[in-house]
């Protein structure tokens, strides 16, 4: 366990701390204010956060859109750059947030902006970011993460750097009373995986890490068996604070992580609209039943502490069965039927995409090869 753990963020969290943007953002600051599709208008945080900004010098910029283009996004550097911004401030889910973090580093850059993409270029710089979160999933509220899509040629990929962790972060569970069943849903599942990536690997008898994780994973089957229930402040407030939890560099710190799951879920986002956390449970279960053998322990553990299962020889492959019908019972497939009707073509398109993205090996063990991307992707198809 060897690590150093540094996360910056300032939390406001709990209804009506939007207004505490205000005094977030030091006043005189020429501000861009970054959203997406329209949804903070109908739901009143557009009034809220402009309410707040009222004595910075504010310039909107909408219209990026879930899993953000770089096409789409350049515009706002562009903007940045032109109108001399000194902070951005995204109010959205994971992909605006996200999106601000390419902009803010962008703009900071005289070269092509794919080049912090494809790693041509480190991220050292950024301008200042603040997020009003709006959907709970990703984590990226306070996480130096940012994934991007460039629409041309079907790339999603993703960069991380300190430069961009957001300074603050407004956490009010009020405003995920306007999200669709489906959004929900997509954060419980996406902070499930996420804490699964750093969790489901090998034991390394890290207490604390493993023992947090767990605490996440009750947590999200929890709010998941309590759906029904979800219209409520305290089911909100829950499923916000655990999808934070779940990606903001802790329970990562000092144990091996996988990744492969969200690696392999990209390319389907990218080739096949997706949604990012149905990506997962698409792959998921047979990337687990795929790297059995070294995850075994891991498989286990979760059994006992997680879905409390007996001792038996199986646990692990029963921790994976009730992993799957976890999802199910929440509605979610965990196989793509969608692909066109040839499934070949579709696995080596697949395949071929995690070719060029260099995702060839893959997992803790650096032991899931292109060859095993294929076979857990001939299960994963219908
Ligand atoms: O665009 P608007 O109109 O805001 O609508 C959005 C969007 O259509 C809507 N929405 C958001 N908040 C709402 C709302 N609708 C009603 N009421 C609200 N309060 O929800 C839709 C989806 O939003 P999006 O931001 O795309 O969802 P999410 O937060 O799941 O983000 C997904 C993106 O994050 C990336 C994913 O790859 C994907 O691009 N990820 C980022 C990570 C990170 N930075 O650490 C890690 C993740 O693993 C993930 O890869
Ligand atoms: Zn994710």
């Amino acid at each position: 366990m060897q690590f150093t753990y540094h996360n910056p963020t300032k939390i406001f969290f709990g209804q009506g701390q939007i207004h505490s943007v205000s005094q977030a953002i030091q006043k005189g600051m020429k501000v861009l204010f970054l959203y997406g599709g329209g949804s903070i208008k109908a739901n009143g945080v557009y009034q809220q956060v402009l309410a707040a900004l009222a004595e910075h010098d504010v310039i909107e910029f909408s219209g990026v859109e879930p899993n953000p283009t770089v096409e789409t996004l350049d515009r706002a550097v562009e903007l940045v750059k032109d109108q001399n911004i000194d902070f951005i401030l995204a109010v959205g889910g994971g992909s605006v947030i996200d999106g601000a973090k390419y902009v803010a580093a962008a703009a900071l850059y005289a070269g092509n902006g794919w080049d912090i993409l494809t790693g041509q270029h480190q991220v050292t710089q950024a301008l200042p970011i603040g997020a009003v979160l709006t959907l709970p999933a990703t984590g990226s509220e306070s996480n130096m993460g940012s994934v991007i899509t460039k629409a041309a040629t079907q790339d999603k990929l993703a960069f991380l750097s300190p430069a961009v962790q957001p300074a603050f972060a407004v956490m009010d569970p009020d405003v995920m009373k306007s999200l669709p069943e489906r959004q929900l849903i997509n954060g419980l599942v996406d902070a499930w995986v996420h804490t699964c990536e750093q969790y489901l690997t090998k034991p390394t008898g890290a207490l604390v890490q493993d023992g947090y994780a767990e605490v996440l994973l009750n947590s999200l089957k929890t709010l998941g068996e309590q759906f029904a229930e979800r219209d409520n402040d305290s089911w909100r407030a829950n499923l916000m604070w655990t999808a934070n939890q779940a990606l903001n560099g802790l329970i990562g710190s000092g144990v091996p992580q996988d990744w492969a799951t969200h690696m392999i879920g990209h390319e389907l986002t990218a080739l096949y609209g997706v949604d990012h956390a149905r990506s997962l449970a698409i792959v998921q279960p047979w990337l687990l039943r795929n790297q059995i053998e070294c995850k075994r322990a891991k498989l286990a553990q979760m059994g006992r502490h997680v879905f409390k299962l007996e001792e038996s020889e199986d646990l692990a492959e029963q921790t994976i069965a009730a992993i799957e019908s976890f999802y199910h019972s929440l509605g979610v497939a965990t196989q793509l039927d969608k692909y066109g009707d040839d499934k070949a073509a579709a696995i080596s398109a697949i395949v071929n995409q995690l070719k060029q993205h260099n995702m060839v090996v893959l997992g803790e063990n650096q032991g899931i090869t292109l060859d095993t991307s294929r076979a857990i992707l001939e299960q994963a198809l219908k």
